[in-house]
């Protein structure tokens, strides 16, 4: 039932998305951190689970010996296919299934599973997902991904929308609220716990948007302070006391 509002809510959305979402300066940013953190082997094997419309995966096709790109929603799976297609990808398949039961991919598979964009926080069961993505990992493998943080996603969607303070709380305690389907978001703490407790060694949790919420980005950057902003947001992703002031956690974990 959860799964299937997150499904028809991009199967709906797939049609305005790549034109909202295909140069958001935000991916610019997590785009630079992917590219630092991926393992130095040559043709890399890459899972791009709930990977929407390819943003992240088709940028690495030259370097990949083999992407497989998963989604549940067709309508994003069709789109990804369209853009692969006129890209001239070959080495790129696709696959409808959830990050949650990774049917179609084999056990210790892949060098890489990116997990961009707050696919833990919709997928309606994060424990049962990180299994699955330590199982279908070789060993050394990485996963790197991004989830929302609580402290910032509770308060805007939940306070901030003058919503019942009884049902903030229980949001703000739980991470869990419905927004346009169920979601799931994450406290720095808990982020650790969930990833160690799958199995994964943390190699480091960055804060890639704490000079901003995600969403402001859009109306401040402009071309002439872009490149600024850029050098400046790479710079205060990595400072650790700056982590719980960024409205998203960048993680990067191994399997070893
Ligand atoms: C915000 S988009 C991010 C897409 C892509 N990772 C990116 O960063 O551009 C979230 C995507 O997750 C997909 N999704 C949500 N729940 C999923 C699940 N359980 N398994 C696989 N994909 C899921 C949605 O259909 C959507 O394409």
């Amino acid at each position: 039932m959860l799964k299937e509002e997150v499904e028809e809510f991009y199967d709906i959305f797939s049609k305005n998305y790549p034109k909202l979402h295909s140069s958001r300066f935000v991916d610019k940013i997590f785009e630079y951190f992917i590219s630092r953190y991926l393992p130095p082997k040559e043709k890399l094997i890459i899972l791009d689970a709930g990977g929407g419309i390819g943003r992240f995966s088709f940028p690495l096709a030259k370097r990949a010996y083999k992407i497989i790109l998963t989604d549940i929603s067709i309508g994003m799976l069709n789109k990804a296919k369209e853009i692969a297609d006129n890209l001239g990808f070959k080495n790129i398949k696709f696959f409808k299934e959830s990050v949650t039961n990774m049917k179609n991919q084999k056990n210790d598979e892949f060098d890489v599973v990116l997990l961009m964009n707050s696919i833990l926080d919709y997928c309606s069961d994060h424990k049962k997902a990180l299994r699955e993505v330590f199982r279908v990992l070789r060993k050394y493998g990485v996963v790197l991904g991004t989830v929302n943080n609580r402290l910032i996603y509770t308060t805007t969607n939940i306070l901030l929308e003058k919503k019942d303070v009884k049902e903030f709380e229980k949001a703000f305690e739980t991470g869990n609220y419905p927004k346009r389907f169920l979601i799931h978001d994450f406290t720095l703490e808990e982020l650790r716990k969930e990833l160690t407790e799958a199995g994964f060694k943390i190699i480091n949790i960055l804060g890639p948007t704490n000079l901003l919420r995600k969403w402001e980005y859009e109306d401040i950057v402009n071309k002439e302070n872009e490149k600024d902003i850029l050098n400046s947001q790479i710079k205060f992703t990595q400072k650790k006391e700056y982590l719980n002031n960024s409205s998203d956690f960048f993680f990067i974990a191994k399997k070893s």
